[in-house]
């Protein structure tokens, strides 16, 4: 007989965790930069309507599987088909997807966490020069900060639930939020700040496309960490007199509310240094606007505060990125993680050790797909462009497998599980949902258009990834 499940100590902590796995880098520069290239305030409430009306259901749908089953994704889905196909292949699918995007993710962090290292020790004047960037990711030193970054996760992930995935939450949630709080009133107050407000809130409707239409709703829906199997996970530790629609819609308040707040920080710092930005000098990826603008953006701070002060702000921002990107690294491990433990019974230790050895050879093996090894580098092919192993992660799961794992959430959620079943599990603990307008909706939503969107999206990603032709953008 295995020990009892573990379980979130509190409804907060529950909040805390899922809201740490939500607010990630996605939303502290990939947020503002997408709302202000595709008509700032218009795309906000675009992106507003999204998170409430399509994402959030999702959201429900997963969590409320996760607790009743009790289970990581696989055995969730196992449990109610009845180990039947194809909601096996679901299963697996939402396994490896969070494995094979936490791959990615932990480059990415390995990044931020050497350039927090180099603000540190005053190497910002190194940061924001033009060549450094792609010097670093192929440095010998990435191996080094990717042994201290894989620790300090393995370290949280071997605390449990209660010791290490809540209790890291509790301490980084909120001092995150207070360091952002803290840049914004800085950022606020440099020269040409407020054009950068402007220029950010300001509604233009004529940007509005299918495209844009299309590039909020991916953003909503990543940003809210769906199709990952995360809430499904973190769902199954939550003890069943927790009320779900609750403790979902505060988890996407917050989500929203620091992806709205990072972009009173981001866009304030671009005018001030370049009062005449457009759209079209802001960079089209996250990575070349943390790792290739902003420390240029830091630099230019010494002319007012001083080389040191200027190496505190970046500083500062690098380590706000980093405890996103970290909670939210955890929170993805915890999938693969969880089933390894539920479905090969496992111990943590024992599974946490499975999973570090597979996840630390993928990510050198990303790691050398920067230009280290020609291999990985050219590793395939298609639509006319080559692509490295790095990219075809990106490519396949981030852009393509996700709104399709959401699709079959939904499916699975109405017509394998039923929908009684779903509306009664998210009745319990939360008496006041049943009834409510919003049961209603989200009992229709699920059921029709919601999965419908979520499959036409995959559908055209397919054909603009791997065929070069798209339906929309
Ligand atoms: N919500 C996360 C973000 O906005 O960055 C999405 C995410 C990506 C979560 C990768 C976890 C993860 F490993």
């Amino acid at each position: 007989m295995s020990a009892p499940r573990e379980q979130f100590g509190s409804r907060l902590g529950f909040i805390l965790a899922a809201a740490g796995s939500a607010v990630g880098i996605g939303n502290m520069v990939g947020f503002p930069v997408a709302a202000t290239k595709n008509g700032g305030g218009a795309f906000l409430l675009i992106y507003a309507i999204f998170v409430f009306f399509i994402c959030l259901p999702v959201m429900l749908a997963e969590m409320s599987i996760g607790r009743h089953t009790q289970k990581d994704p696989l055995g969730a889905y196992n449990k109610i088909s009845g180990h039947k196909q194809p909601w096996t292949m679901a299963g697996w699918l939402s396994i490896i997807t969070p494995f094979m995007i936490a791959v990615f993710y932990m480059v990415i962090t390995v990044w931020i966490f050497g350039y927090l290292f180099n603000s540190m020790i005053g190497n910002l004047e190194f940061l924001a020069k033009p060549d450094t960037f792609g010097n670093f990711i192929n440095s010998s030193d990435i191996f080094i900060f990717l042994a201290v970054v894989t620790g300090l996760v393995y370290l949280i992930l071997l605390g449990g639930v209660q010791e290490g995935i809540e209790k890291a939450a509790k301490l980084l949630m909120p001092t995150l939020f207070f360091m952002l709080i803290g840049m914004v009133i800085f950022v606020l107050t440099l020269d040409n700040a407020f054009a950068g407000v402007e220029y950010y809130l300001i509604p233009d409707f004529s940007k509005i496309t299918a495209s844009t239409v299309s590039a909020a709703l991916s953003q909503a829906f990543f940003s809210l960490s769906l199709g990952m199997g995360i809430m499904i996970t973190y769902g199954s530790y939550l003890n069943r007199s927790n009320g779900v629609p609750g403790a979902a819609k505060m988890v996407a308040l917050t989500d929203t509310a620091v992806a709205f707040i990072a972009g009173l920080m981001i866009l304030p710092a671009v005018f001030s240094f370049n009062p005449d930005t457009n759209t079209a000098d802001l960079s089209d990826s996250s990575v070349s606007m943390i790792f290739s603008f902003l420390p240029k953006i830091f630099l230019a701070l010494q002319s007012s505060i001083g080389y040191t002060g200027a190496s505190v702000v970046a500083s500062v921002f690098f380590l706000l990125v980093f405890f996103a990107a970290i909670t939210s690294l955890v929170s993805i491990l915890e999938v693969p993680n969880a089933a390894l433990m539920d479905e090969r019974n496992l111990d943590r230790k024992t599974s946490l050790l499975v999973l570090g050895v597979a996840m630390l050879t993928l990510s050198i093996v990303s790691i050398t797909s920067f230009g280290m090894m020609d291999f990985f580098t050219s590793f395939v092919s298609y639509a006319g462009q080559s692509k490295s192993f790095f990219d075809v992660l990106v490519d396949v799961f981030y852009d393509t497998i996700l709104p399709f794992n959401g699709f079959l959430i939904c499916i699975f959620v109405i017509y394998r599980w039923k929908r009684a079943n779903f509306n009664a599990e998210l009745d319990h603990g939360e008496p006041s949902y049943k009834g409510s307008f919003y049961e209603k909706y989200v009992d229709f939503s699920v059921g029709t258009f919601i999965p419908a969107i979520l499959l036409l999206i995959f559908i055209n990603t397919v054909a603009i990834k791997f065929f070069g032709t798209g339906l929309i953008g």
